[in-house]
């Protein structure tokens, strides 16, 4: 069997070396123009150069959970395209967005400036009843996210393109239901795969929706945001605050004003990474199961986008 491996920014060497242990009847090549054709081919950010070439692919695996980037090239019709599921990606997105949630509702940023300034003073204890929290795409990370929200006894309300029951939170479906469900939360956390349908969703009409006060988590793609109409109503002081992960273009330029804004709170696209090893356990698993004949967890649909 062979492998080929890309990534336009992880470490080659620690991923060929790790899928050869994993894989030692295999041989594990990193690609390039030209290598021989391979039985499955393990990625992030290919160019459509490697799809155009390895035209005997049995799967492709993409070393995260979202595709949008993939599926902006032209793939082989019927190539099964398997992402990231989970492989240690929830726990961290469960981590950073308990932190996000709790740092802004228990106000440990003015703290920080109070104590800075040798300032002991105390705020008024806030309802968490008054802090609904609303999750936008509840998926393999959206649920994980809803579930440790819910620990901490915030309502939990969740939104997703098909209908669910989950103890604890209150579901939201489809379109029809997109407005009750924003206008249900205060705090709304983004974790929709980026798709025809959910681009530039977080929109000036839609942000006024939330709850006076609002707070956006934004841990998906930037593109669910439309930058200008956030910032409008940051300024109008409709929302609170924002706590970013991701962004239209990254590295975010140094001009962006989202740098500098005093309302938000930003990070390099790191709220759940990519973990080498828990990945690698789990396309090895897949491959195997798929020379099994079976069916994997993860496929991509590609019609729906993700
Ligand atoms: P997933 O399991 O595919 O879940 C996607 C969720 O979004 C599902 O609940 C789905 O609804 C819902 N959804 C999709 N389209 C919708 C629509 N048009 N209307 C309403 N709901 C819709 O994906 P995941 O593994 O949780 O990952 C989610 C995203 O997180 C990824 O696509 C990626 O962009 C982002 N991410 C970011 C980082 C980071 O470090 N910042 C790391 C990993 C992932 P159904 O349940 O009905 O299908
Ligand atoms: C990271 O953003 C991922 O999609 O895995």
């Amino acid at each position: 069997m062979r492998v080929v491996y890309y990534s336009v920014d992880q470490d080659e060497a620690g991923w060929i070396a790790g899928l050869q242990a994993a894989l030692p009847q295999a041989q594990v090549t990193l690609w390039h123009s030209g290598c021989a054709p391979a039985d499955y081919a393990v990625v992030w950010k290919p160019p459509q150069q490697l799809l155009d070439e390895q035209r005997g692919l049995r799967a492709l695996f993409n070393t995260g959970a979202g595709v949008d980037a993939l599926l902006k090239l032209h793939l082989p019709a019927g190539l099964p395209i398997i992402r990231l599921d989970d492989a240690g990606m929830s726990v961290q997105m469960a981590e950073y967005v308990c932190h996000a949630v709790i740092r802004h509702f228990r106000e440990f940023a003015a703290y920080e400036a109070d104590m800075h300034a040798l300032k002991w003073s105390f705020r008024k204890p806030r309802s968490r009843l008054d802090f609904p929290v609303g999750v936008l795409g509840l998926g393999v990370l959206g649920q994980r996210v809803a579930r440790a929200l819910a620990q901490f006894d915030f309502p939990v309300h969740g939104w997703s393109r098909t209908a669910k029951v989950l103890p604890g939170i209150t579901c939201h479906a489809g379109d029809a239901q997109l407005d009750a469900f924003l206008s249900a939360s205060r705090v709304v956390v983004c974790l929709l795969p980026l798709t025809a349908q959910t681009e530039n969703l977080l929109d000036a009409q839609r942000l006024a929706r939330l709850r006076p006060g609002g707070y956006v988590i934004n841990v998906a793609r930037g593109a669910h945001v439309v930058d200008a109409d956030l910032l409008a109503h940051l300024d109008s002081g409709h929302l609170a605050g924002a706590t970013l992960d991701v962004f239209r273009v990254e590295p975010l330029p140094q001009s962006h004003p989202f740098w500098n804004h005093p309302k938000i709170t930003l990070t390099p696209h790191t709220s759940a990474r990519t973990l080498r090893s828990e990945s690698i356990a789990q396309i090895v698993a897949k491959m195997a199961a798929i020379e099994r004949g079976e069916a994997v967890a993860g496929r991509v649909d590609t019609d729906q986008g993700y």
